[in-house]
């Protein structure tokens, strides 16, 4: 995964995680409560799953036809539109958050994306050029966190535009703390010539990695976590062409089992941290969401939920199986007669297709996901997003609240 210069934009990413817990009695909140009760902001960290914005504004903008669904132009998102994070914003009755490395035209009143793609847990040992993973991983995005809120609290006192601009001080500790990110640490592995006992073998120090992350933000003053699992990295081209399996290690959908597989370690892994993080920090409310099997049924049942049969097959490429070529990713480039011509372009109709450029979703994929996890039914606790803000900003004093 090279990615030199104008490839460091083609930069993959993602991730997220969960948990189930015996929800206890919660104060209830009456109903005409709700919009004083709903998180006021969020702050959210992760890999391209879920950036808006962060890895464009400090290595470059991502390159057209990102963005070409619903903002109508590249819009720092690896997608043709608008990703979960957007449409979990959305629901919440938030804005779609700015990037915080994004220093033109943010507004981080109501929270900010600390995400970057190519992301990981662990700080990687090569650089951006070499290995086309961020270098903003996921204890860089604490200390940015950590220095946005110090700073927010000291210069909202100015007054003027700060306050229009940074979040009331309160908002930290009422926020909804969001996370996606893994992916990367998995595919760094096999990037490094690893075999998938050697990958697996380092998933409890990412996640010990991970851990640490949680309690710190938990010091700050974080309360409310909601964590995605990891998706089925086995069903995506990136795998699937670069590191081709057996017919007999392939599914019925055409997705690679081994790697699959290592999602499904890596989210097993994530469940008993979160189990054992719940127990340490009492008064914390830590939501596990249960993406991979949303992602998983939605490429195993295309057609029934309105999507192209060929799940696995990106929108966005310059050709082959998968549509797919990770020298050449979507929105590459090629001089004819002195002329650029983009020569990884997207499909006809993005809104039937599941992935967008191999790597990642595409926004009516998204879209579909989201309204499958916003209900609750994946998420342990099994409480919706929407409950979820209630009970969580509702409950006033956190101390009664045990699972
Ligand atoms: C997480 O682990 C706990 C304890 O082992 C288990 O009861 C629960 O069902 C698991 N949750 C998920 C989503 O796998
Ligand atoms: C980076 O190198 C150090 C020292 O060799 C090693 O302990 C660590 O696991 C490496 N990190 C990754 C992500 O490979
Ligand atoms: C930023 O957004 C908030 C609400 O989301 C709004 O009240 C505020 O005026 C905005 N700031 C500016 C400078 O437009
Ligand atoms: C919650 O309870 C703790 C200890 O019981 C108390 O110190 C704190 O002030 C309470 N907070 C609220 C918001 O009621």
């Amino acid at each position: 995964m090279e990615l030199v210069g104008e490839k460091v934009r083609q930069v993959m990413s993602w991730v997220v995680i969960s948990t189930v817990l015996t929800v206890a009695i919660v104060p209830s909140c009456p109903v005409t409560e709700a919009k004083k009760c709903s998180f006021p902001a969020i702050f959210n960290f992760g890999d391209s799953n879920s950036d808006t914005g962060g890895l464009s504004a400090a290595f470059g903008q991502v390159p057209t036809p990102n963005g070409i669904t619903f903002f109508h132009t590249p819009a720092g998102r690896y997608s043709d539109g608008r990703l979960i994070i957007d449409f979990l914003a959305q629901n919440l009755g938030l804005p779609y958050l700015s990037a915080y490395l994004e220093s033109v035209g943010s507004n981080f009143s109501n929270g900010a994306n600390f995400a970057t793609a190519g992301s990981t847990i662990r700080p990687q040992n090569k650089t951006l050029s070499q290995s086309g993973y961020s270098p903003i991983s996921l204890d860089v995005q604490l200390v940015e966190y950590s220095d946005f809120k110090a700073k927010s609290i000291l210069i909202r006192k100015k007054g003027g535009v700060f306050k229009k601009l940074l979040p009331k001080e309160e908002y930290f500790s009422k926020a909804l703390y969001t996370f996606d990110i893994g992916h990367n640490d998995i595919t760094a592995g096999y990037n490094l010539d690893m075999t998938t006992e050697q990958v697996k073998a380092y998933i409890p120090n990412v996640l010990d990695q991970f851990s640490n992350v949680i309690r710190s933000v938990y010091k700050e003053g974080g309360r409310s976590f909601w964590i995605h699992n990891v998706g089925p990295i086995g069903c995506l081209a990136y795998m699937l062409d670069r590191y081709p399996v057996s017919a007999a290690e392939t599914d019925n959908f055409g997705c690679a089992k081994p790697f699959n597989e290592v999602s499904q370690y890596f989210n097993h892994n994530l469940n008993e941290t979160i189990v054992q993080l719940r127990e340490e920090l009492p008064k914390a409310t830590i939501i596990y969401v249960d993406v991979y099997t949303v992602k998983y049924n939605l490429i195993s049942n295309a057609q029934k939920y309105g999507f192209d049969e060929n799940s696995v097959v990106a929108c966005c490429g310059d050709g082959g199986k998968y549509n797919f070529n990770n020298h050449a990713r979507c929105g590459a480039t090629k001089i004819v007669n002195g002329e650029k011509i983009v020569i990884a372009k997207s499909c006809k109709d993005p809104s039937v297709k599941i992935i967008w450029d191999g790597i990642h979703f595409t926004e009516a994929a998204n879209e579909w996901i989201f309204e499958q996890i916003a209900n609750g039914e994946f998420s342990d606790p099994p409480i919706s997003l929407k409950s979820t803000s209630l009970k969580i900003a509702c409950r006033g004093n956190v101390s009664s609240y045990h699972y």
